[in-house]
């Protein structure tokens, strides 16, 4: 059957485009991406299922998210049952997720009684009700913690990276680490390693040192379980290209959006808390401070974020995820 390219509106050939551009995107790395002439940042307070259910179908690159866990470090972090809520919102995840998209979900293993949560739990929902894909679990882990007499004291914590189908986004090149001088002319000599790749740095493996924000922290901009500007960064650039849009429904202090705005990539935010917006003109100034660029289009509502049309095409449709 011929396939006429009259009008957006034809249906097979959107499809068929969405899986070329699909199918392309896995072997391309930020390099292959104009960085966009305007960032988008939408920061809302609202709850996280009210928001995602404004999002549509498949309409974004990377989902990062730092969920509370029923710890009850702050008000927020109180649920009478953790999974049936969780579940509510890992489902939606699925959904707004594009094919080639990725989802990062910050925990630890804590469990301590019936009501916690903790990332074995959304892990074991995950596992038996959805068709993400565990790629990596990474450990993010500090040298600076809390001491511990009772129990060995903690110096680690989790993320998840799951994806929906194999022709997921990754620019490992951009996130290399670079190996000493010493050490580099080792690795040249290895006969088993590619020396144009080597050349380009060490695969940063799934244990990342990275030191935790202390109390005293320049980066510290009031939010009790701030991330550290590093560990966000390393997701983004790995995991979005330029341009992508990227979700944070957890957004806390809004380090993502934060990261973001530097790395020039659109940005869709939500927290149920108004501090947020607070938290994250702080980090607007510490930006600032740094000579960072700060520039971005704020937009206030979900339907001028994806620039909805009058016949309710989704941004998807439109190629701007
Ligand atoms: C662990 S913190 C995120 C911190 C963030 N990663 C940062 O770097 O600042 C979790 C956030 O989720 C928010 N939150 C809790 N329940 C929520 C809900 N139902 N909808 C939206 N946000 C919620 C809290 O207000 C809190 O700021």
């Amino acid at each position: 059957m011929a396939i006429h390219n009259k009008s957006h509106n034809n249906h097979a050939l959107m499809s068929l485009n969405k899986m070329r551009k699909e199918e392309s995107l896995k072997n391309k790395t930020s390099s292959d991406f104009e960085m966009p002439a305007e960032i988008k940042l939408l920061h809302s307070i609202s709850d996280c299922g009210d928001f995602l259910k404004q999002l549509p179908d498949k309409s974004i690159q990377l989902i990062c998210i730092d969920p509370p866990y029923n710890l009850e470090l702050a008000g927020w972090d109180i649920y009478e049952n953790y999974i049936e809520w969780a579940s509510k919102w890992i489902d939606e995840a699925y959904r707004v997720l594009s094919d080639n998209g990725s989802m990062v979900i910050f925990g630890g293993i804590q469990f301590r009684d019936a009501k916690s949560g903790d990332l074995l739990d959304i892990i074991q929902y995950i596992r038996k009700n959805t068709k993400f894909k565990l790629v990596n679990t990474i450990i993010w882990h500090y040298k600076n913690g809390m001491s511990a007499h009772r129990f060995f004291a903690n110096r680690h914590e989790e993320a998840i990276w799951l994806v929906k189908s194999n022709n997921y986004y990754f620019d490992l090149d951009s996130v290399r680490v670079p190996y000493s001088e010493e050490d580099l002319k080792v690795a040249l000599r290895d006969k088993r390693l590619n020396p144009e790749t080597t050349r380009k740095g060490k695969n940063p493996t799934n244990v990342w040192e990275i030191g935790r924000l202390n109390g005293n922290s320049k980066e510290r901009v009031g939010h009790p379980t701030q991330k550290p500007v590093a560990i966000i960064e390393r997701f983004i650039k790995a995991l979005s290209y330029p341009g992508a849009t990227v979700l944070d429904f957890f957004a806390g202090s809004g380090t993502v959006g934060r990261v973001c705005i530097n790395e020039g990539r659109n940005c869709l935010m939500c927290d149920s808390d108004n501090k947020s917006l607070d938290y994250f003109a702080k980090h607007l100034s510490l930006m600032e401070e740094l000579g960072q660029n700060t520039q971005y289009r704020k937009v206030e509502n979900i339907q001028d974020f994806f620039e909805y049309n009058t016949k309710g095409d989704t941004a998807n449709e439109k190629g701007t995820i």
